[in-house]
């Protein structure tokens, strides 16, 4: 279940006490002992007992009896955390709808300055071992609980949307991360493959716009690694290049057939809906050039 806006909003300090002093003892314990968070929180045994059960009732926490009773956050309760900390911080007043649910991530509109758009990053752990994500995003810590796996995702997506967006590539404007979610600005628009162009000459320049971005993006030092219909949004002939956790260098010693991949798709869609025949080669030499 994803979180609602009735979650955060009936979340009382003191459950934010208990997931907080939880969050900080996973990184020593699979299963925090019920006895540690009573005194890391100095709460009685009844107000303890209290909040444990709403917390759990929330689905933000779990428990076991075995090896022996503790406790361990739940993904929910880990996102709660997070999008606390921004309503507490100003970033946000209130959490609003959803607005996204990809492989690994859940988007949600937010009220804040205007619309913001939270991307609360979700990665599995088979994504994190694989090629997503390099082993020198992973803390040096004995014990590391999958919950803060996806920190790791969002922290590698907020720094490369800043220098993106400092470098001039239309992108989300990054406005703040806690833990595994991101805060940014809302895009007024669809997903490329959503949209419909009046005429040929219009889904032409918005190749090129795409292009163009991608360009920008390269000499910035950055290849999207996951370009698609799906992670581009548009608005008449406006372009924003989206979800960046992914990219890679163009050091890396797959990044030519990667962008080769990247713009594939994005010729290759243009080629099929609206017959604009650019070889990848030509794409390449226009990002590459
Ligand atoms: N800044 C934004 N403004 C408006 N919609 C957004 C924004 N960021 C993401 N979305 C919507 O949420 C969807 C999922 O976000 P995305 O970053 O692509 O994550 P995922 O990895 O789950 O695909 C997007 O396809 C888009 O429709
Ligand atoms: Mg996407």
């Amino acid at each position: 279940m994803p979180l609602s806006a009735d979650d955060i909003r009936t979340l009382h300090k003191y459950d934010v006490a208990v997931l907080l002093s939880i969050e900080k003892q996973m990184k020593r314990y699979n299963w925090v002992p019920e006895e540690n968070i009573r005194k890391s929180t100095k709460f009685s045994q009844s107000e303890l007992e209290f909040r444990l059960g709403r917390v759990m009732a929330k689905d933000m926490v779990k428990s076991s009896t075995l090896p022996y009773d503790g406790y361990q956050l739940t993904f929910k309760g880990y996102d709660a955390l997070a999008v606390s900390a921004l309503v507490k911080r100003g970033t946000i007043s209130a959490l609003g709808t959803l607005i996204g649910v990809g492989k690994e991530s859940t988007v949600y509109e937010a009220l804040g300055m205007g619309t913001v758009v939270l991307k609360v990053h979700r990665i599995g752990q088979r994504s994190f071992q694989s090629a997503r994500l390099s082993r020198d995003y992973m803390p040096e810590w004995k014990h590391f609980p999958w919950i803060f796996a996806s920190t790791e995702s969002a922290k590698r997506e907020f720094e490369a949307l800043k220098v993106l967006q400092k470098g001039g590539v239309s992108v989300p404007v990054p406005l703040t991360i806690n833990r595994n979610v991101i805060a940014m600005t809302y895009i007024p628009g669809v997903n490329l493959n959503q949209s419909v162009f009046e005429s040929p000459e219009d889904a032409e320049v918005v190749l090129d716009e795409i292009l163009d971005n991608m360009k920008k993006a390269y000499d910035l030092g950055y290849i999207h690694n996951d370009l698609s219909e799906y992670n581009v949004m548009v608005s008449e002939k406006n372009v924003w290049v989206i979800d960046w956790p992914q990219w890679v260098e163009p050091v890396h010693p797959n990044a030519e057939d990667i962008l080769r991949r990247d713009l594939g798709n994005i010729t290759g869609y243009f080629k099929k809906k609206y017959r604009i025949d650019m070889s990848v080669e030509e794409a390449l030499s226009k990002v590459v050039g």
